[in-house]
């Protein structure tokens, strides 16, 4: 209102100018442009000052995440990858710091490339704690993780997750396209792989029914994407990124049972030729693996029985 009180004043006050002829149409017209681009440039500032506390809020918090102390360390030289992807846990004892108790205790395991296996075991027991375990998200206060029988801690953990293609129950997505969301995966992938690998997740339908396709804003945190959509995007994105090593956490949680085989079949073809670790409280999903194992309530890591039937009162 201000602003158009203000052009109007102005209006009227150069038109008295010009009838004295004092000043010219061409700067009259220029008097009342010049107040209305001054106005255009103060009208943000309110705005900008309710969302500052905001901002510094958000800032305060993303410094909070910068200045911890990371919970591993890099070698200062990284080697380089090795050729073959044998991961083994060395008598690996876990807690998270000396104020908690032991959550993996004395777990001795081999998983050779290509093998696929299992863990299972009641909610906290430590199923999740010991894949971030296995891509080095911390180190085990004794014992050690090993890839291709050296520790992890020669590699840095940048380089460490290239072999490792994650799918949890929470897939995240960021406030972006569908297709950014995809390239995170594979920043250079082109067109036909993006096809490729929309197909292999079952995305195909989902984005004939989105007028912009691929273009579709997921909106904050993929707000506007369903939980069995988001999964199949992350799903794209696995297959996309194509490591050798699959890290599936619960992969199918919270999804319907058509969503869920869909999930599981996707992947069965998928992880054909590669690593596969997956926990899982889901009968589906252990057609994947080979072996299974159990987290038990100390910590202990047990052979689970290979039968089904009798590992129901897990699942
Ligand atoms: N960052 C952390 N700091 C401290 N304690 C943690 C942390 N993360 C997990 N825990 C604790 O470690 C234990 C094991 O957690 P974890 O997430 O590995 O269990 P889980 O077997 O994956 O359970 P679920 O089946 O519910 O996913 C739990 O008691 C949990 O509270
Ligand atoms: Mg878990």
């Amino acid at each position: 209102l201000l602003s158009q009180v203000s052009v109007l004043i102005t209006l009227i006050l150069s038109t008295l100018l010009y009838a004295e002829q004092m000043l010219s149409g061409a700067e009259v017209a220029l008097v009342i442009f010049c107040v209305m681009a001054a106005f255009e440039l103060v009208t943000p500032l309110p705005l900008a000052m309710q969302m500052l506390g905001k901002t510094q809020k958000a800032a305060q918090r993303i410094r909070q995440v910068a200045d911890m102390p990371p919970t591993t360390l890099n070698p200062l030289e990284s080697a380089a990858l090795p050729k073959q992807y044998d991961i083994g846990l060395d008598n690996v004892s876990f807690r998270y710091s000396e104020q908690h108790d032991w959550i993996l205790k004395n777990i001795n395991l081999s998983i050779p490339q290509g093998s696929k296996i299992a863990i299972i075991g009641i909610s906290g027991s430590g199923k999740t704690t010991l894949l971030h375990l296995l891509m080095r998200y911390y180190d085990p206060e004794i014992g050690q993780v090993l890839l291709n029988r050296q520790s992890l801690k020669h590699w840095h953990t940048d380089q460490l997750m290239t072999c490792f293609g994650v799918l949890s129950q929470r897939s995240q997505l960021f406030a972006a396209s569908i297709r950014e969301n995809l390239l995170i995966a594979k920043p250079e992938a082109s067109d036909k792989e993006l096809t490729t690998a929309i197909k292999a997740a079952g995305l195909e339908k989902f984005l004939s029914y989105l007028p912009e396709g691929l273009e579709t804003w997921v909106g904050e945190s993929g707000v506007k994407v369903s939980g069995g959509e988001a999964r199949r995007i992350a799903l794209a994105r696995l297959y996309l990124k194509n490591a050798p090593i699959l890290i599936l956490d619960e992969p199918t949680e919270g999804l319907d049972s058509d969503t869920e085989r869909d999930v599981f079949n996707a992947l069965s073809v998928f992880a054909n030729n590669k690593t596969v670790i997956m926990v899982t409280h889901r009968e589906a999903g252990l057609g994947l693996v080979d072996v299974v194992y159990q987290v038990e309530q100390g910590g202990t890591l047990v052979p689970g029985s290979d039968s089904l039937a009798s590992m129901k009162s897990f699942l």
